[in-house]
């Protein structure tokens, strides 16, 4: 074997234990990814963590006890409007587990309303999602001389009465309404939200909830 012949030997046998070690390093990198996906814990979706669905009875979302349902005659026009969690209507659960589950009622005057709101209304109560699309916030008081929501975190105002436009503040977007209807004098989501539900992926990464 000639010196050429050898240093050519060499150099394939480098080149050998090069790729050996680092498909190694590569594997193992690859292993402990799955392993540690295999060990981060997954998110746990609870019954009470289970997304609004149609057919849900809205319950106080204020107050301890027995979960109370929303009945629409106990709801005066120009009253504050009222938190609520949706109820499974078989299990009973609240699903209270999930802050964008948090809804509020308000009523209004029938002829208050925009056409468009109406459409989704009944008998003048109205309901959306209470999470601010500003960054999370739960829309949580009220304006009384505007009859509209108040998220306090940054001063977001929601005209209620007019699909939740912004009259004041940074919120970016309405929230969306809810459709409703009434079954046994009780409100009852007549539909999803119809919209996103929070903070757009794309309007910050600060989230409240
Ligand atoms: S989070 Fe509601 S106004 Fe900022």
């Amino acid at each position: 074997m000639d010196e050429r012949e050898i240093r050519l030997r060499q150099s394939r046998r480098r080149l050998f234990l090069k790729t050996a070690i680092g498909t190694g390093i590569g594997l193992s990198l690859v292993s402990a990814f799955y392993v540690g996906a295999s060990l981060r814990p997954k998110a746990e979706v609870t019954p009470e963590k289970e997304p609004l669905k149609p057919g849900d009875i809205l319950v106080y979302a204020q107050g301890g006890g027995e979960p109370k349902p929303i009945r629409l005659e106990e709801l005066k026009p120009g009253d504050p409007f009222v938190l609520a969690y949706p109820m499974d209507p078989k299990t009973k659960v609240v699903k209270s587990g999930e802050a964008k589950n948090t809804v509020l009622v308000a009523r209004y005057l029938p002829e208050e309303l925009s056409p468009e709101v109406a459409q989704h209304a009944i008998e003048g109560a109205v309901a959306y999602s209470a999470v601010c699309t500003h960054l999370g916030c739960i829309i949580s008081q009220w304006v009384a001389e505007k009859k509209a929501g108040l998220c306090p975190c940054h001063g977001g105002v929601y005209d209620l009465a007019h699909g939740a436009k912004v009259v004041a503040g940074p919120p970016p977007r309405p929230v969306p309404q809810l459709p409703l209807k009434v079954e046994d004098g009780v409100l009852v989501a007549a539909g999803e939200f119809l919209g996103e539900v929070g903070v757009k992926a794309e309007s910050g990464f600060c989230r409240h909830v």
